[in-house]
């Protein structure tokens, strides 16, 4: 038994070695996303982290398994939608952008990973009609 503990803790030591890369790029002015101020609060508090330049990143972020995880979610996030390089988007890829908020604000986003920790980051019912809204999208 004691053995057995020794090695889990001898393994989660080697595995801090492990460090995935946690940047933040640096974030041109010119080609970040532009909204209302009330738009802005709410993609700020809850999408920045996996979809900017602008990642906080926890205390936590630091420890593996933990750190693998939120790595790999903030690179996938920012591959995919990066609201510190909107502007550098062509028309095409800003409309898809906007019908695909559209349709993941209402359940798939922000990852429930995320709102389990960040509390603050859970759209309310408002939230999700203002950022829909803000979309134009119409249907
Ligand atoms: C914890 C990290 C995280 C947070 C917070 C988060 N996302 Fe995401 N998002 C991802 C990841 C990872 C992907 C790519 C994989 C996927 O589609 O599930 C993604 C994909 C997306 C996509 C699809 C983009 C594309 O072109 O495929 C949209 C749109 C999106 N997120 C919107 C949002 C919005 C809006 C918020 C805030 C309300 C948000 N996300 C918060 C991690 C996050």
């Amino acid at each position: 038994m004691k053995k057995a503990i020794m090695i889990i803790f001898a393994l989660f030591i080697v595995v801090q070695f492990i460090r995935p890369t946690r940047q933040n790029a640096k974030v041109v002015e010119n080609l970040q996303l532009k909204a209302k101020p009330e738009v802005m609060k709410v993609l700020k508090t809850s999408c920045y982290d996996c979809h900017s330049d602008q990642t906080v990143w926890p205390w936590y972020s630091q420890i593996a398994p933990f750190s693998w995880t939120i790595a790999s979610h903030v690179e996938d996030g920012r591959a995919s939608l990066n609201f510190s390089k909107w502007e550098s988007y062509d028309e095409n890829k800003k409309k898809k952008e906007l019908k695909s908020i559209y349709k993941k604000v209402y359940a798939a986003m922000p990852l429930s990973s995320y709102t389990w920790i960040h509390k603050d980051a859970k759209l309310t019912k408002e939230q999700i009609k203002m950022i829909r809204d803000w979309t134009g999208v119409r249907r």
